[in-house]
């Protein structure tokens, strides 16, 4: 099975916001970073609209040549405009205003499991694919395939966090979570905090179609250019599908 690379440019957002002006334009890097081999552009349009604005996700909707993996937190508001926008595909992540990023998986227990449904049925009902960003744990893949979604996100921060022995540990909750969800019949992508350092382990999971990574390629992309940038990620990637 082949990986796909999806650049999240969230960051080049962020920098815009920092003076609230119109540049650097998201859009333009997405041109970029589909030059660079990009599979797709994911981007994450909060309810604070801290990075992404509403105006990047509708021309990214109307311009980009390759897939766009829209992440939401499941509340109506957003999932409203992705149901009029309809992008290749949505992923659901947990949101709070104090965090500096997506802290933890979705969890899908109580209230949360229900608004998590709701906004599902109304995203596939628009026909748009579905993914949901969760931990790498049995009960949140369970939990996911009773919630009727094609894909779920494995949350890598931990791995990326992780040093020593501990970084093997949770290399191997990353595998046995990635060969489960695949036996389920979803797709399996993983994202968050992957790194040019920490990326060949995780790409080398055989069971996984679709990485999703921002942070690391933006930053590179400072001293490089964004193109060069996610051509490099790009190749790291391949080169682990290869050994
Ligand atoms: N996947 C999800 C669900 C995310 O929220 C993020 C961060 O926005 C990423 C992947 C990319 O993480 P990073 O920017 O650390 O590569």
């Amino acid at each position: 099975m082949s990986l796909r690379v999806f650049i999240n440019i969230d960051h080049v957002a962020t920098v815009r916001q920092a003076r609230r002006t119109d540049e650097p334009d998201p859009v333009r890097s997405a041109v970029l970073a589909e030059l660079g081999g990009a599979d797709g552009i994911t981007v994450h349009l909060r309810e604070d609209r801290r990075h992404i604005q509403d105006r990047d996700v509708r021309l990214l909707a109307q311009t980009l040549r390759t897939p766009l993996n829209l992440e939401l937190a499941a509340e109506s508001e957003v999932v409203d405009i992705a149901c009029e926008l309809r992008p290749h595909q949505v992923t659901l992540v947990p949101e709070k205003r104090e965090e500096v990023t997506t802290e933890g998986g979705l969890d899908l227990t109580g209230s949360n499991e229900d608004a998590t449904r709701r906004a599902v049925e109304r995203l596939t009902e628009a026909g748009i694919r579905t993914s949901l960003f969760i931990d790498p744990d049995d009960a949140s893949i369970r939990a996911s395939m009773g919630l009727g979604v094609d894909a779920v996100e494995l949350h890598t921060g931990e791995y990326a966090n992780a040093s020593g022995e501990d970084r093997g540990l949770q290399l191997g909750r990353l595998d046995r979570a990635a060969s489960l969800a695949r036996k389920l019949g979803l797709a399996v992508h993983a994202g968050h905090g992957l790194t040019y350092e920490n990326v060949t382990p995780v790409a080398a999971i055989p069971e996984l179609e679709e990485l999703n990574i921002g942070h690391s390629v933006v930053s590179r992309a400072i001293f490089g250019g964004l193109e060069a940038a996610v051509r490099e990620m790009v190749e790291v990637v391949r080169r682990a599908r290869l050994r």
